[in-house]
């Protein structure tokens, strides 16, 4: 079986997997109907969970209506143009009605234009730094698409210079907080998801201008909880062909924890990554929790 690892190639500067800029001609052309929902996040922070809390909630709780296709089936991947047999995200949503919840991780400035121009709710998820590289690194090591992360140490630099596919995850969470307001962007941390997911659960019901009982909100936490999503096979990407994601490497589901990266970074990795992580955020603050 002969599938390569995609490399990266710069699109107004941002890397992308080749499949994906080869392509971004017909994805920048792409405009949504102004009922599409965008969901748009950094690589591993927290979009499967969203996705499943808000089809969840367009559903009042159904949890049978809610495995009647896989997560990205029911919430295309805007971008993604996968090898055969998996579909391209633009094929599926070609195919689907709107309202439709569509996911990307194409910074702002790269998002089709369609979604502003249509007023399109969009909602931002971030996660914070560190566990986001963590989990972007076994990510890494198990989806065969993806360029090989090679050792840690050198995963670290590539973080910190934006070399990663889908970019700079500094200038990701910066380029959503900054438009949020004009654009109606609701931003929301996986910190906040984690510590208190009825909260955020609510704050979307609101946001998307939808009304659940509380009992329904309970059952919606209960559902998307780490460990029930990791046994759900709509909601786990088991799905995805075993050359694709090789799961005896590192699962989909994989924690679902914050602060995973203490196990990783060396003393000397944390100084160097703290003090340019000062730096590169110091234009705008955006309140991601101290993890200290
Ligand atoms: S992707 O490929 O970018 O769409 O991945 P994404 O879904 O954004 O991120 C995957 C990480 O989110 C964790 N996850 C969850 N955490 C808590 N609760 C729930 N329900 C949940 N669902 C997914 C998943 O385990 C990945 O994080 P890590 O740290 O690697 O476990």
């Amino acid at each position: 079986n002969s599938l390569t690892r995609f490399p990266l190639i710069p699109i107004r500067g941002v890397p992308l997997m080749s499949i994906i800029a080869n392509n971004f001609d017909s994805i920048w052309a792409f405009n949504p109907d102004p009922s599409d929902l965008l969901i748009a996040t950094y690589p591993k922070a927290g979009t499967t969970w969203t996705q499943e809390i808000i089809d969840l909630l367009i559903n009042n709780g159904d949890a049978e209506a809610c495995r009647r296709a896989p997560t990205p089936v029911r919430s295309p991947f805007l971008e993604i143009h996968s090898p055969p047999p998996i579909p391209s995200g633009l094929d599926l949503l070609k195919k689907m009605d709107p309202p439709r919840i569509i996911k990307t991780h194409l910074p702002f400035q790269l998002v089709p234009q369609g979604f502003w121009e249509n007023k399109c709710k969009a909602i931002y998820v971030a996660r914070n730094a560190k566990d986001n590289m963590v989990s972007y690194y076994h990510f890494d090591r198990m989806n065969k698409t993806q360029p090989e992360p090679g050792p840690w140490d050198g995963y670290v630099h590539k973080f910190m210079q934006g070399q990663l596919g889908w970019g700079s995850w500094y200038d990701h969470v910066k380029g959503y907080w900054v438009e949020r307001e004009k654009r109606n962007i609701l931003y929301l941390f996986y910190e906040d998801m984690k510590e208190n997911p009825a909260r955020v659960v609510r704050t979307i019901m609101q946001y998307l201008d939808l009304s659940v009982s509380d009992e329904v909100i309970d059952r919606i936490v209960e559902l998307t909880s780490f460990k029930n999503m990791k046994d759900n096979p709509m909601a786990n990407y088991s799905c995805v062909p075993p050359e694709v994601f090789d799961m005896s490497i590192s699962p989909f589901m994989r924690k679902g924890e914050v602060g995973d990266w203490k196990n990783y970074f060396t003393p000397e990795q944390l100084k160097m990554f703290d003090e340019d992580y000062e730096k590169q955020m110091k234009d705008v603050h955006i309140p991601f929790r101290s993890l200290i």
